[in-house]
């Protein structure tokens, strides 16, 4: 193989309960990458479509985490990226994940698989770090390996992927306001009084549980976020009466996704989590704010292979 077109989907990470270690993979939502083998050794990032975004590979987190792969391998060859940027970046849904995920994943693939999926991630979390300051995991695992992921362990690091019950939705609306992750990150409080903690971690228990059982009402009761909620939520014009409106509309539960600042909802049902979308769009139409909405399934699949050379 010589070139690889790839879908790389946006992500939820957090899902309200599970700061740092839980994340979804959506499946109508996301970027291209094209992926070529070049004469040349190292990575080149010839081109950014949609996005201003930095072409040196050391600049741009497709390259940090090409690099990081590289650096594991001998190849007397070099790759080419193209990144076709659908997910703006700042946007809460994982724009850096994506390209970081995209770039491993498709040299990996064009290399004949020497690294499993799992082991791919550390590599991609090069990227993270290179665009928010800290190598979380919780949206390159889900899009590398799609459904839901829980990052058990960070140091080392063990993924386990959850099962993703048949009828779930995800409903998202992106205001086009950016917030950067090491923004929002430094809001959130380093210390978590043992109350707070509790709370969080019934609540991660349950999700979990809800989520092998299919246990829609036991998913929505759980979707609670104790840690960064209370602090990231003031930087999200609306948040509030989002959160009411798509109760009242008949989600299972919303919160904020990844850093924000997009809002999610899961739903059960596309008919349902489409109803939330019409009840999120006339909040925002009163605003002066403009934003993008998608509904999507979860995508069970993680990357997509779109075409091959
Ligand atoms: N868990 C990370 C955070 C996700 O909340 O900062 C960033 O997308």
């Amino acid at each position: 193989m010589n070139e690889i077109r790839i879908f790389v989907p946006a992500t939820i990470a957090n899902i309200s309960c599970g700061f740092d270690v839980l994340g979804l993979c959506l499946d109508s939502v996301g970027d291209e990458m094209i992926i070529k083998k070049t004469i040349k050794k190292g990575i080149t990032i010839s081109k950014v479509i949609g996005q201003e975004l930095p072409l040196d590979p050391n600049k741009n987190v497709a390259g940090v985490a090409a690099n990081a792969l590289l650096k594991n391998l001998t190849v007397d060859f070099g790759f080419d990226i193209v990144i076709i940027k659908n997910i703006k970046p700042g946007s809460g849904i994982g724009s850096s994940a994506a390209s970081s995920a995209g770039a491993v994943f498709g040299i990996n693939e064009i290399l004949g698989k020497p690294f499993s999926l799992k082991e791919l991630i550390p590599f991609a979390m090069e990227g993270e770090k290179l665009a928010s300051g800290s190598a979380h995991a919780d949206n390159v695992a889900p899009a590398i390996l799609g459904g839901f992921t829980l990052i058990r362990s960070y140091e080392p690091l063990e993924v386990i992927k959850i099962h993703t019950p048949k009828e779930l939705y995800a409903t998202i609306i992106h205001p086009q306001i950016e917030i950067k992750t090491i923004d929002s990150r430094s809001v959130v409080k380093k210390e978590v009084p043992l109350q707070t903690a509790v709370k969080q971690l019934g609540n991660l228990g349950g999700l979990i549980s809800g989520l092998y059982t299919e246990d829609y009402n036991l998913i929505g009761n759980s979707l609670h976020d104790e840690i960064a909620e209370p602090y990231r939520s003031i930087l999200i014009p609306e948040f509030e009466n989002i959160k009411k409106e798509c109760i009242k509309n008949g989600a299972l539960g919303s919160g904020i996704s990844g850093s924000g600042p997009s809002i999610f909802a899961l739903c059960r049902g596309k008919e349902n989590a489409e109803k939330v979308s019409r009840g999120m769009k006339q909040v925002y139409n009163k605003t002066a704010i403009a934003f993008d909405i998608h509904v999507s399934k979860i995508n069970e699949r993680g990357i997509k292979i779109l075409e091959t050379k």
